[in-house]
């Protein structure tokens, strides 16, 4: 198995699913993984299960939309060893809900992490980064940002955002010596992806995500996408004018309709 170029990685949202996978396929394969989450019990279980791998694993309990953590965090990294050489911004959640339950508080719940969360690391490590001329920052996005789909207007728009914004930062980085990469998985079966009630094609294990990710981070990509037959299907209905678009998906996808408001619709955002 081919050597891997970095020492060190942190990732966030390593406490469950696609991060706990990715942090222990790369401490077995040697290199030392911050790992990240709110909640420190899920951190240590995750270390528990790496015990036996070469590489060390190193919680750090950290909520990504709280910048104090964050700060104290980089500053005692920048009193130490450094920011590690790659950063996975994996941290996200998800939260369906169908256009009658839309409301201002719950989008700005979930943008909150998915989005702002993301954009409060992704600054300190450019910063950082940009200034020594090197690093590889990775951050998590999804195929449920290609297109609109049902239930998804927060998510997919969260995820929507963050594409667009790594696009835009791949091309001003060019030359920087900064390694930026998008990550747009399909289905992988996890305790987010446990909430839907609908079967999902094409998932996939966490384990093996977590492989196709290290694969796609070792590529010189800017994106990295998995499975490829189902994104190719994806990719494929990008191109499709709207009118298609919107008629197949309303026949394909099914989806219930719910005739009364959410409660916490009048809430300040
Ligand atoms: N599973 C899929 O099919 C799929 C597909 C495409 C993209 N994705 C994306 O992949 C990423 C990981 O998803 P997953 O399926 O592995 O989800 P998951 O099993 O729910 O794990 C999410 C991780 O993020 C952490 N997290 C949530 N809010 C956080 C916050 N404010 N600060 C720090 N950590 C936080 C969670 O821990 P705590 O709650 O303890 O903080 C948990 O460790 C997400 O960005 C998701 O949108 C997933």
């Amino acid at each position: 198995m081919r050597n891997l170029p970095w020492k060190s990685v942190w990732i966030t949202g390593a406490g469950k699913g696609i991060g706990a996978a990715l942090a222990e396929a790369l401490s077995e394969r040697g290199c030392t993984v911050y790992i990240s989450s709110r909640t420190p019990d899920d951190l240590e279980k995750v270390k528990q299960r790496c015990d036996k791998f070469p590489g060390l694993v190193v919680p750090i309990p950290l909520d990504i939309t709280d910048h104090y953590q964050i700060e104290d965090m980089m500053k005692s990294w920048d009193k130490g060893a450094g920011l590690p050489e790659l950063v996975v911004l994996n941290a996200g959640t998800h939260d369906p809900f169908p256009a009658q339950e839309f409301s201002a508080s719950r989008c700005k719940r979930l943008l909150k992490v998915n989005l702002q969360g993301t954009i409060n690391c992704l600054d300190p490590v450019l910063d950082r980064f940009i200034q020594t001329g090197k690093g590889h920052v990775a951050v998590m996005a999804s195929v449920a940002g290609y297109r609109g789909l049902p239930t998804a207007a927060a998510y997919g728009a969260g995820k929507a955002a963050l594409n667009n914004m790594c696009e835009a930062l791949y091309l001003d980085l060019k030359g920087s010596g900064v390694k930026l990469q998008v990550i747009n998985p399909g289905f992988v079966r996890t305790p987010l992806t446990d909430k839907n009630e609908f079967a999902m094609p094409a998932l996939i294990e966490p384990e093996d995500a977590a492989q196709r990710i290290i694969k796609g981070l070792l590529s010189s990509r800017f994106e990295i996408t998995f499975p490829k037959r189902f994104v190719y299907f994806l990719k494929l209905l990008r191109l499709l004018p709207n009118s298609w678009y919107l008629w197949l998906i309303s026949h394909t996808v099914k989806t219930e309709t719910v005739s009364t408001r959410k409660q916490d619709h009048g809430e300040q955002a």
